[in-house]
């Protein structure tokens, strides 16, 4: 039997009467790496949000390692780790304080903090910077430093929501890579993004969501064949216009 890590079912979300998550069924086994492909509004961040227990569905289940993560959130939070799309550091701490802060919450202490302090610095990179303080940092040390505070208690699931956005090549490629290789050393990864590119070179599913509803779900090929017998020569901005009228870029910042 297959092993889901997350199921969704007819997950809802409506803010002042507008449906923006809309009846999302979606299943994620352990070890995928998953992304989430779609543009500004889509309702990504709204349903990891529901799916990491910060905002409660309006309809709907979500089962998160067989439970619910609303109800039964003290059960399942230590096992996930959010990196959300607003920076959620904190400029007048040093780097290693932000992720001894973060780390701390989820009752990791004494030899057991510093380790995992350490050792996720050094997974983004800033083990060099520690002593610096957050907000003396570019914004993909920022970006970096947001990861390392969201991984110190070693979650079976990580949730990367647009974490590329707005920085530099180098950090965006580091980013890239750790998330392949924690995917390599266990983790299950969900990953949120408007950038086609990167949704390809690293899930090994994607679902297509515009307007709050998953439009399309499958592998890279499994999309593209969607839209033409030869699944190869088109690219996945070309399946985005034809299962939905827009061009991606267009609906990004
Ligand atoms: N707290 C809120 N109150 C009212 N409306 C909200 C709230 N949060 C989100 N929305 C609306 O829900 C819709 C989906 O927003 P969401 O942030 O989930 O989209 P997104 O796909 O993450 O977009 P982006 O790529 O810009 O981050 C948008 O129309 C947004 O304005
Ligand atoms: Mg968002």
């Amino acid at each position: 039997m297959e092993e889901y890590i997350l199921t969704t079912k007819d997950l809802m979300k409506k803010y002042q009467n507008k449906v923006v998550v809309d009846n999302l069924n979606i299943q994620i086994k352990k070890g995928e790496v998953f992304g989430l492909l779609g543009p500004n509004g889509a309702g990504k961040s709204t349903t990891m949000n529901m799916i990491c227990s910060i905002t409660r569905p309006t309809a709907g289940t979500i089962s998160l390692f067989g439970k619910d993560p609303w109800k039964q959130k003290k059960e399942v939070i230590h096992k996930l780790g959010y990196i959300p799309q607003e920076l959620a550091i904190h400029g007048s701490l040093k780097a290693w304080e932000n992720v001894e802060l973060f780390t701390s919450l989820y009752g990791i202490k004494g030899e057991a903090l510093n380790t995992a302090v350490e050792e996720s610095l050094e997974y983004v990179g800033l083990l060099g910077r520690k002593q610096e303080f957050a907000k003396n940092f570019s914004g993909g040390m920022k970006r970096r430093l947001n990861i390392a505070c969201a991984i110190g208690h070693k979650p079976d699931l990580l949730i990367f929501d647009e974490p590329t956005v707005g920085i530099d090549p180098q950090s965006r490629n580091f980013i890239l890579e750790q998330i392949k290789t924690s995917n390599r050393n266990g983790a299950t990864v969900i990953y949120t993004s408007h950038y086609m590119e990167e949704v390809e070179a690293i899930c090994t599913r994607i679902a297509i969501m515009d307007n709050g509803k998953i439009i399309a779900c499958g592998t890279s090929e499994e999309l593209k064949r969607l839209v033409t017998e030869d699944g190869e020569s088109i690219t996945l901005e070309e399946v985005f216009l034809t299962l939905t009228g827009k061009k991606l870029r267009d609906y990004i910042d």
